[in-house]
């Protein structure tokens, strides 16, 4: 049974975890999660793999628990791509349409978005994404759909999304060794943006911040534009690293006192408290000052902030207005973490709910993932529904390579002639 059209899969391979989701546009083109899938994340580092084969077997994993759960079968994925080796850039592309004036045509719009993606890339690199603004005819400003309207150059704003291609690449070879094609790649923070930021944020100016395991990703809304993207390898495994390195404990030990004690309101923390951790070696415990955990920790967050904050301001044009700061990924769970965002942001700052998508069948709440940590994966199945259905704004999709694509069919096949074996 092939997947039916209105079904979508969300495929975020993470540094800590891979997460499916499957989901069904109902008659109303409400987006409805029917399958969850986790799987612990091996092989990744900081984005890239690192080792083929625990990635597949993990992507393998994540899909079919979701597929089982779903009863759906999965064949194509939006997939999320996040790492250093993705940067992005505000750029302006325009066409002539002839010498007088006439109507714009939807191959005109492909015309146009072409040419968005012809950007001038360092050698090895090649687009992700184009996100694209609103449109200009001929003197006019801020058109959204230029098509059937009238005029004699067309031209748009568009942030384009490049990356080296070889780790996007090897990402999607082992996507399709797990039975998988990849309907369309999508950068992370832009995908957790589309399942948390509100319309009004969008348009006052909001940052997403994702924080995850080996990535902290950011994506920046103003105006309804996408005007700064970027990511730092530095999140949760840093802070456990930092955590092992001042206090001589596992990196289990580490994780555990940071999930269960670590706050980032150092006032509520009293000079005498003390935590009990595990020794290096893991034989024994030793007793910590509770303030100076969460001193260590608040201090790796803050440079994370002010890292984005300062790729915002060097990316989006000057005097762009910002009005907040949004959370999401599993790192965004630590206690305290909206105050600390608000004194480096100097903006309002909130916790990531997932409002992308309605958790109808309460199948992700219920699920053992942080409620963050999916912001990535939903923001995945809101862009499928933007493909899916037509909405004012056309959406650009990357142009992306087809050859390969036999032999991805193929590999397609005989990953899942190994699944039927696997069942035997
Ligand atoms: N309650 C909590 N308090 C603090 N940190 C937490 C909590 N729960 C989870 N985390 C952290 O969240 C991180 C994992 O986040 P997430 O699930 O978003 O990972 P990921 O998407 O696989 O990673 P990446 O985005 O780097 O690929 C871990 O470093 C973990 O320590
Ligand atoms: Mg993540």
């Amino acid at each position: 049974m092939a997947q039916g059209p209105r079904i979508l899969a969300g495929l975020d391979v993470g540094n800590q975890r891979v997460l499916a989701l499957v989901a069904e546009l109902d008659e109303h083109d409400e987006l409805i999660i029917r399958g969850v899938g986790v799987a612990p994340s091996a092989g990744m580092r900081a984005g890239q793999v690192v080792q083929m084969k625990p990635v597949v077997a993990a992507i393998k994993a994540a899909v079919e628990e979701a597929e089982f759960m779903a009863k759906l079968p999965v064949e194509r994925v939006l997939a999320s791509v996040a790492g250093t080796f993705v940067s992005g850039r505000m750029t302006r592309a325009a066409i002539m349409l002839g010498p007088r004036e006439r109507e714009v045509t939807a191959k005109d719009l492909t015309q146009l978005h072409a040419a968005a993606q012809r950007q001038p890339l360092p050698p090895g690199h090649t687009v992700l994404n184009v996100i694209t603004h609103s449109y200009m005819l001929d003197d006019q400003d801020g058109v959204l759909d230029p098509q059937d309207m009238v005029g004699r150059q067309l031209a748009v704003d568009a942030y384009v999304l490049a990356c080296q291609e070889s780790h996007v690449r090897t990402l999607e070879k082992a996507i399709n060794a797990a039975g998988l094609v990849v309907e369309e790649f999508l950068f992370a923070p832009v995908a957790s943006a589309m399942a948390t930021l509100t319309e009004d944020e969008r348009r006052l100016g909001g940052i997403v911040v994702d924080i995850g395991y080996g990535n902290t990703t950011f994506a920046a809304f103003s105006s309804e534009k996408l005007v700064a993207a970027g990511c730092f390898p530095l999140a949760g495994n840093k802070v456990n690293d930092d955590i092992v390195h001042r206090f001589q404990t596992t990196a289990a030990g580490a994780e555990k006192v940071k999930v269960a004690a670590a706050t980032m309101l150092l006032a509520d923390v009293g000079e005498e408290e003390t935590l009990s951790v595990p020794t290096i070696d893991g034989r024994g415990a030793h007793v910590i000052p509770r303030r100076a955990l969460c001193e260590t920790v608040r201090f790796r967050l803050q440079e994370i902030f002010e890292l984005v904050l300062a790729d915002v301001m060097r990316q989006a044009p000057a005097d762009t207005p910002f009005t907040g700061v949004v959370l999401s990924g599993g790192g965004a769970h630590l206690d305290g973490l909206v105050a600390l965002a608000e004194e480096v942001f100097v903006k309002r700052a909130r916790l990531a709910e997932l409002e992308g998508v309605a958790d109808a069948t309460n199948l992700l709440a219920s699920s053992e993932l942080p409620s963050r940590s999916p912001a990535v994966a939903v923001g995945l199945l809101a862009y499928g529904k933007k493909l899916l259905v037509p909405t004012n704004v056309p959406v650009v999709r990357a142009q992306r390579r087809h050859d390969g694509l036999i032999s991805r069919l193929t590999r397609k096949f005989m990953a899942k002639r190994e699944v039927a074996h696997d069942h035997v």
